[in-house]
């Protein structure tokens, strides 16, 4: 069934189902490279806080959990400006942390968010996304767990917003 939002038409994409699979996938593939170490996950807001809580739940070994909030898109658009609107307060030194993200589209957040990670002398630091979208991504960062590639083409619920509206629907819907 087709939804409305403010000015625009969106039809159903992916289920409820196919968004859990994909990140119960992810936290097992991150549990695999752990080595039995204890992560700190740190979430980017707004998006990605419906990602990180079932992220959470499917991973099943000791980890810590942090929040950074970014903000880059305006309505449709992304914009090159990514702004830092809360930073991280936790000392990383020597740990593993791993950036988990809604999606990443043109990929300036996560150019930013590398930025904001070089100097707190982490052990590693490693990019998870639910979806990706290969066509816009244009960095050299390897994003080392993809949820999901996805069509270049908008997509809103499951944590994302059209213009503030749309994150609480538990499935993916994708611009009529
Ligand atoms: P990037 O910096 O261009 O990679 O964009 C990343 C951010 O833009 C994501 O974390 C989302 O918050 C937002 N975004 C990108 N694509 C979409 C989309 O299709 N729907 C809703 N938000 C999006
Ligand atoms: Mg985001």
């Amino acid at each position: 069934m087709e939804i409305r939002l403010h000015d625009k038409q969106f039809v159903p994409f992916l289920s409820a189902k196919e968004i859990d699979a994909a990140i119960a996938k992810m936290a097992d593939a991150v549990a695999k490279d752990m080595n039995g170490e204890i992560p700190v996950f740190v979430g980017v807001l707004n998006g990605a806080f419906m990602v990180v809580s079932d992220f959470m739940k499917h991973y099943k070994h000791d980890c810590e959990l942090s929040f950074v909030k970014m903000a880059s898109y305006d309505g449709m658009q992304t914009t090159h400006e990514v702004k830092q609107l809360i930073g991280l307060n936790q000392d990383i030194t020597g740990r593993s942390v791993v950036i988990i993200e809604d999606i990443v589209d043109t990929g300036n957040t996560i150019v930013e968010l590398q930025k904001m990670f070089a100097d707190k002398g982490v052990k590693q630091l490693k990019f998870a996304t639910l979806f990706l979208k290969p066509e816009a991504y244009d960095k050299d960062i390897a994003i080392d767990y993809v949820g999901l590639e996805i069509p270049n083409k908008f997509i809103v619920g499951f944590g994302l917003d059209y213009d503030g509206l749309g994150r609480n629907i538990p499935e993916v819907y994708q611009l009529k």
